[in-house]
């Protein structure tokens, strides 16, 4: 059975994609320094997989931490690296926090492919390399224009410092440009968990319904889409998961054509954010409190995947469309209302 390091693995990407990988027959192990996660999420995991997925609490920027994992686990076969900060807005106002977290994190880790010659290395990357897109749906081959946060320029660096390094080490590695990554896993056992006030859309819509949050803001209706508001590619975080465990397999096979593959992982369809909502109003029989608003800076107008290269060559079948994402969504929302008001009640009782 395959070992492989997930960096993140506490995540909302990342923990879905463990429980996929443990379903796909690999071993899994994690690292998560926990500073935007929860250890509580490897409970959501065994509940799901019946497997206790091991989680190193270290920060990846401390090399003689990161390195003493790899002295201690010989045999792992391939890294998924996820563990990084994604905040868009939080990165225009704290750029540094982002190149030191997301660059040297990343440096150490490939430090450590390279001495413990690692084979495969899968890196989350992002739709945000293409900034704002002249032409879309976008392919592999559309222009990286410039970043339009520190957020998105570390994610471009990041590609780029692993086909580098991937070349000169022969290290088999696949960089997966991820759409908008929303819903939850079915079982309800694992989901996103927002730090703070959600900056991302379906998290606000379900936080607004569930009254965390008073009413929520489309940031702008006057762009040129069909309804005002920015259109993006929304894809189940389900989806996404399977896509690396079917990435994994591909460079395993030895059927990548580069030491740096990239595919598009999105599902192809536009859907507006006043769509998003309404889609949202439809499956949870509620009228959602919003208005408009302005617009938000850095934002892209519109942006959706051309998939084929991943439908072709990794195999990828999309399983989600938009009702079950805000369904999932949705229903992980009510049962973290339901775990809170559960302790609520405990904690009067006590
Ligand atoms: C989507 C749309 C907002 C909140 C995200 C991640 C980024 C990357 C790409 C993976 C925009 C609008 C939002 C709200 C709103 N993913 N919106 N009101 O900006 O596309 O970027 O996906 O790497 O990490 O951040 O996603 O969900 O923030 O915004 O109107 O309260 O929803 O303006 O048009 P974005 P988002």
């Amino acid at each position: 059975m395959k070992k492989i390091l997930v960096t993140g693995g506490c995540g909302f990407i990342g923990s879905h994609t463990i429980v996929d990988l443990i379903e796909n027959g690999f071993e899994v192990i994690s690292v998560d320094d926990n500073s935007r996660s929860s250890q509580t999420t490897l409970l959501g995991i065994e509940k799901i997989t019946g497997k206790k997925v091991k989680n190193y609490k270290v920060d990846l920027k401390n090399f003689e931490e990161t390195h003493a994992i790899f002295q201690e686990n010989k045999d792992i076969k391939g890294i998924i690296h996820f563990a990084a900060y994604k905040a868009v807005g939080e990165s225009v106002e704290q750029p540094l926090m982002y190149y030191e977290n997301n660059m040297f994190g990343l440096i150490n880790l490939l430090k450590c492919v390279k001495e413990f010659a690692v084979p495969y290395f899968v890196f989350s990357s992002s739709c945000t390399v293409y900034g704002n897109p002249d032409k879309i749906p976008v392919t592999e081959k559309s222009p990286t224009k410039k970043a339009e946060s520190p957020y998105g320029a570390t994610k471009q660096m990041g590609e780029t410092l692993i086909t580098d390094f991937s070349f000169i080490e022969k290290t088999n590695s696949i960089l997966l440009r991820y759409f908008n990554p929303v819903g939850a896993h079915p079982s309800c056992e694992i989901g996103e968990l927002p730090l703070g006030k959600p900056m991302n859309l379906i998290p606000a819509i379900t936080q607004t319904a569930i009254g965390k949050i008073e009413k929520m803001y489309v940031h702008g209706n006057d762009y040129a889409t069909r309804d005002g508001s920015c259109i993006r590619d929304y894809i189940h975080v389900c989806d996404i998961a399977h896509a690396h465990t079917l990435a994994l397999q591909y460079l395993i096979n030895n059927k990548n054509h580069s030491n740096a593959d990239i595919f598009n992982l999105g599902t192809g369809d536009g859907v507006t954010v006043l769509e998003a909502i309404k889609m949202f109003e439809a499956i949870s029989n509620l009228k959602l409190n919003y208005e408009i608003g302005p617009r938000r800076p850095g934002d892209v107008v519109a942006i959706y995947a051309n998939n084929n290269l991943a439908v072709e060559q990794l195999g990828w079948k999309i399983k989600y469309g938009l009702k079950e994402m805000m369904q999932t969504a949705w229903d992980w929302e009510l049962k973290l209302k339901r775990e809170k008001d559960l302790l609520k009640q405990q904690a009067k009782l006590n």
